[in-house]
């Protein structure tokens, strides 16, 4: 479908068919959800995938009721260890020339930042703990969007018992759920939501 398009008709879906989709497509899906951007590519966000009627019945203790309707739930998840490796991304960014053009400029710049203790305030702490949530966003994101792409529809939930999930699917303290995204046929066609026009975002040009 043409990227326009896409963008266009996804929706919030929230009622789903109960015919199953094909595992290519929840692997497309996936697939889109890995190309995501993500601070050095530590590609932070990992997924569990439940099919299983009993696991989504007793899923539907802790959610929205529709989840269950759903063929396929993605669980997405942060993985807090992936920070672990966050040199090692680096460098095999550099390696394939990600940063050819940029890095003795950047590299230069840093050294000046860092002299008039600049640094702290743009690499600050409390930012980089948003960081794992906004990968995980934008993967969702990406794979809201293949979906669509699929003929899908899905739906963001965070209203969900992180904890009470956690131990549903046997997850442990390494990881952050952070959202579900509940994936199947449509079985309506929602009318376009209302949105702010762009003259009312744009807060001012400079
Ligand atoms: C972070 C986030 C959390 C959301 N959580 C829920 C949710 O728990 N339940 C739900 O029905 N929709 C949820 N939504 C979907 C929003 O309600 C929906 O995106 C919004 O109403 C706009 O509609 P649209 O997605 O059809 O354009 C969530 C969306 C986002 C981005």
């Amino acid at each position: 479908m043409e990227f326009n398009e896409v963008i266009k008709l996804r929706r919030s879906i929230r009622k789903f068919k109960a015919e199953p989709i094909p595992d290519e497509y929840v692997n497309e899906i996936l697939k889109a959800g890995r190309l995501a951007p993500s601070v050095s590519n530590i590609q932070s966000t990992r997924y569990l995938v439940i099919k299983n009627p009993e696991v989504k019945e007793k899923l539907n203790e802790y959610t929205v009721p529709f989840v269950k309707s759903a063929p396929v739930v993605i669980v997405c998840c942060a993985y807090k260890k992936a920070w672990n490796e966050q040199e090692k991304r680096f460098l095999e960014l550099k390696e394939i020339g990600a940063f050819k053009d940029f890095y003795e400029e950047t590299k230069q710049q840093m050294e000046i930042l860092e002299k008039e203790g600049k640094v702290e305030r743009m690499a600050n702490p409390e930012i980089f703990s948003y960081y794992l949530w906004q990968h995980a966003a934008i993967a969702i994101d990406h794979m809201m969007l293949k979906a669509v792409d699929l003929g899908l529809g899905s739906c963001w939930v965070g209203f969900v018992d992180r904890e009470k999930v956690r131990e549903l699917v046997n997850l442990d303290n390494d990881y952050d759920i952070i959202a579900l995204l509940p994936i199947g046929y449509p079985s309506y066609n929602p009318a376009p939501r209302s949105r702010f026009s762009v003259d009312q975002l744009l807060l001012k040009e400079l």
